[in-house]
């Protein structure tokens, strides 16, 4: 699928270009079928929303890797997209953090729906598959749809977009986000560490991503008495915003306008300048 090395393949900008002429297409054809069968209906943490930022993630980082010499086959960017608009899907069935296997199934019927090929459907069914293995215990190469999906997910859930998936989630799960602080410090912890064993190597990229994580594991890790009051906060926030049935994140950065973060201005301010960056890509590319 891949190949690597200088002078072969897609330039950055000729996958740009493909990105940019097939991402409007499998977009509406997958909303469509997210309608059609009530795709991650009431998980506003992983809406359509999640999976279009979850795709300009990849295809970010599927374009640093190109600026740096490898080289991608066209069918890279169809898989891309395809995995990136499905990777949670499962979720609709099974909530749990095991829900690979379910999207992957889902995918695999879009895929037929659509006539897209069997050699692609498997990268996109096996890509899908890998994403929630948060301990990382197979290894791909940088350049791999399943490690660039993967990642692609981890970085929406760090900053303040991370602080709000990672309550919502936990809400939606059963559990108070409060008592489950150790097992959110650990899964963002794997994340950002798998984060820097691929993809350290791009340093400007691997810097920010940092920041992010850091972000995300201050709000959850603090133990001042200010802390936790500010936690308890955006929680029984995003608890009454969950309620109003929300179907994307940016209904939130409203509720959330009078907390303050870390960096002594709103809350919800860095929540939409996150945000922003999604709608900027859009309105790129749709
Ligand atoms: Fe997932
Ligand atoms: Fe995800």
């Amino acid at each position: 699928m891949i190949t690597q090395g200088l002078g072969q393949g897609m330039s950055a900008g000729a996958m740009a270009e493909l990105f940019s002429r097939q991402y409007p297409r499998y977009r509406e054809r997958a909303y469509l079928y997210y309608r059609n069968e009530d795709l991650c209906r009431g998980i506003p943490s992983h809406g359509f929303d999640h999976h279009e930022r979850v795709c300009f993630n990849s295809l970010n980082l599927a374009l640093l890797m190109a600026g740096r010499g490898v080289s991608f086959e066209s069918h890279f960017i169809i898989s891309l997209i395809i995995a990136s608009l499905f990777h949670d899907t499962g979720l609709t069935n099974v909530i749990g953090k095991m829900h690979g296997e379910e999207g992957a199934r889902i995918s695999l019927k879009f895929m037929e729906a659509e006539g897209v090929n069997e050699k692609i459907a498997g990268q996109v069914a096996e890509a899908i598959r890998y994403h929630d293995d948060k301990r990382y215990l197979e290894h791909h190469p940088p350049s791999s749809l399943a490690s660039v999906v993967s990642v692609a997910d981890d970085v929406d859930s760090f900053g303040y977009t991370g602080i709000c998936r990672h309550i919502a989630i936990s809400l939606k799960r059963g559990l108070d986000p409060e008592s489950d602080r150790d097992q959110i410090l650990i899964n963002a912890s794997l994340r950002h560490s798998n984060l820097q064993r691929v993809y350290g190597y791009m340093g400007e990229f691997a810097r920010q991503q940092r920041e992010r994580y850091l972000i995300t594991e201050r709000f959850f890790s603090g133990n001042r008495n200010p802390d936790r009051i500010r936690r308890r906060e955006v929680i029984e926030m995003i608890r009454g915003w969950l309620l109003s049935e929300p179907d994307n994140l940016y209904s939130l950065t409203n509720r959330l306008a009078g907390i303050i973060s870390d960096h002594k201005a709103s809350f919800s301010d860095y929540l939409r300048e996150e945000l922003a960056a999604n709608i900027t890509a859009k309105n790129k590319y749709v």
